[in-house]
């Protein structure tokens, strides 16, 4: 059985302090931090971050120790990957247990009402791209919602709605 690298195990959080990283240590983690994971971890960083930034291929090719040309290699082979947000913002809610338990779960259909578009769609003005997550390491200030890579703690839909409308304005 393959184990875990002890450096990487002990690894402390991203330096950004967002704990989405964190998610992506565990997504890692739990596959052994075997390269063959490559997939599935994409997968999880482009549910957490909406789309895939420079830094996290960056972060799961060192992780992997795979070099940044395969890790983009793959990233911009699947048309599931994205590596920009179609629109001008994002906005992913959490729909991971705490964050539905409390909630998320209204928060993404009055989005999806208010704004006529669906999870993984953009707005039709191409303001607003939007997503869902199944946890983003944030159950703490549940639900939370991502916008534009920043995490907002203990949202509802008035104040969810109002940001996006900042958005379209
Ligand atoms: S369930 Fe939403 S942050 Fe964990």
């Amino acid at each position: 059985m393959q184990t875990a690298n002890p450096r990487q195990t002990e690894k402390k959080e991203h330096p950004s302090g967002d704990k989405r990283f964190k998610v992506l240590d565990i997504t890692m983690k739990r596959a052994g931090y075997n390269q063959s994971a490559l997939i599935e971890v994409l997968h999880k960083a482009q549910e957490a971050f909406g789309f895939l930034e420079e830094d996290v291929l960056l972060y799961v090719a060192r992780a992997l120790k795979l070099p940044l040309s395969r890790v983009y290699g793959v990233a911009t082979f699947y048309h599931l990957f994205s590596l920009k947000p179609a629109g001008k913002h994002t906005c992913i809610v959490c729909m991971g247990t705490a964050c539905y338990v409390k909630g998320s779960g209204k928060i993404l259909e009055d989005i999806e009402n208010s704004f006529d578009v669906k999870v993984g769609e953009t707005t039709a003005d191409g303001e607003i791209s939007l997503g869902s997550a199944r946890c983003i390491g944030a159950c703490g200030i549940a639900p939370a919602v991502v916008f534009d890579g920043v995490v907002a703690a203990k949202q509802d839909s008035e104040t969810v709605l109002a940001k996006l409308q900042s958005f379209s304005q």
